[in-house]
């Protein structure tokens, strides 16, 4: 066995000073992740976040619900011993409960029933997630902050606006999710692996998403040797409606399994400092022309947040097809207007 160290102490245990121990201390302790709502999206979170051991977790729900997301963390809690995961689940109306948390995502709001469309719940929407936003200032200033509601680019402005942390500790998830629905469809496509396609979407989430076929590869082969442009073209259209598809099966609610995995990534990328870089609602200025709205775009995720925003060259109608993706997420954005004090 090797040792530890070069000295074979485990680091853990060597001497220093009481400030020393105390910084390590904190190093040490687990990381703080809350799920502000306990609904389909919020749960699954909780139970990818949980089961990978991201950290310890905390379910949140109104107090409407009270006892709903208390049982769901100890049902949660109570399949850790048979699958084999540590982490500590509370589920709760309260709060203080979440306090000091590290990573904190927002599936707070109602969800999109047969034949609405995402922007259907932008004022319903824009409320819940401002008032969670205002808790969230109160309770765990220091957080990173993952929005998932929809509409999710209005949502994530909303919070940011709310909140008035630095636009690094605010981020919107669609990406992952909108890139793993075409990696999927891609993969079924062809009979691969989808362990062996790659991709990048940019823009908002939703039927303006724009997907940048020259980052798109399968097995480091450039997509575009392997598909017909109209077959392409259509994978793209189904991604594009990837939600809805969802929906219209489901009947009642919306997807939660890729949403929350795609959430659970996120909330990896921060408390593991991973340096991914993935597609995220990312606040851009002066990067894509954007002019302060949050758009999808490729981010390297880590430690502290949005470490750094990617700007891709474009080809002339893929930056057309971004443009007009970033001009509905500012009609969306005006639609729903400021937030009321
Ligand atoms: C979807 C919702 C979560 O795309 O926006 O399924």
């Amino acid at each position: 066995m090797l040792p530890l160290c070069q000295s074979g102490i485990s680091p853990v245990f060597v001497v220093k000073k009481s400030s020393e121990i105390q910084t390590r201390g904190k190093e040490m302790r687990r990381a703080k992740i809350s799920v502000i709502g306990a609904g389909n999206v919020g749960a699954t979170t909780a139970h990818w976040c949980a089961a990978a051991e991201l950290g310890d977790v905390v379910l949140l729900d109104i107090p409407a619900t009270e006892g709903m997301p208390a049982g769901k963390a100890l049902d949660l809690f109570q399949a850790s011993p048979i699958m084999g995961f540590d982490s500590k689940i509370t589920g709760t109306t309260d709060w203080s409960d979440t306090a000091a948390s590290d990573v904190i995502v927002v599936t707070a709001g109602i969800a999109r029933k047969p034949g609405m469309s995402r922007d259907d719940l932008l004022s319903t929407n824009a409320k819940i997630v401002g008032d969670v936003a205002e808790q969230i200032k109160n309770t765990s200033p220091d957080a990173i902050v993952i929005v998932v509601s929809n509409p999710l680019d209005a949502m994530v402005q909303r919070t940011f606006q709310v909140l008035g942390f630095p636009p690094s500790r605010v981020l919107g998830q669609a990406g992952i999710l909108d890139t793993a629905r075409y990696r999927a469809f891609l993969a079924m496509e062809l009979g691969v692996s989808v362990e062996d396609i790659t991709a990048i979407l940019l823009g908002g989430h939703g039927d303006t998403m724009v997907p940048i076929p020259s980052c798109t590869s399968v097995g480091g082969i450039p997509v575009t040797q392997l598909i017909a442009s109209d077959r392409l073209d259509s994978i793209v259209e189904r991604t594009r409606k990837g939600g809805a598809e969802i929906v219209g099966l489901l009947k009642t609610g919306s997807a939660y399994y890729a949403p929350a995995a795609a959430s659970a990534q996120m909330v990896e990328a921060v408390v593991r400092d991973k340096k991914r870089l993935v597609p995220c609602a990312a606040y851009c200025d002066s990067e894509y022309s954007v002019g302060g709205y949050f758009v999808g775009v490729p981010v390297i995720l880590g430690g502290s947040g949005v470490e750094k925003i990617i700007e891709l060259s474009l080809l002339p109608d893929e930056k057309a097809a971004l443009n007009k993706s970033i001009d509905a997420v500012r009609e969306l954005v005006a639609a729903m207007g400021r937030p009321t004090a």
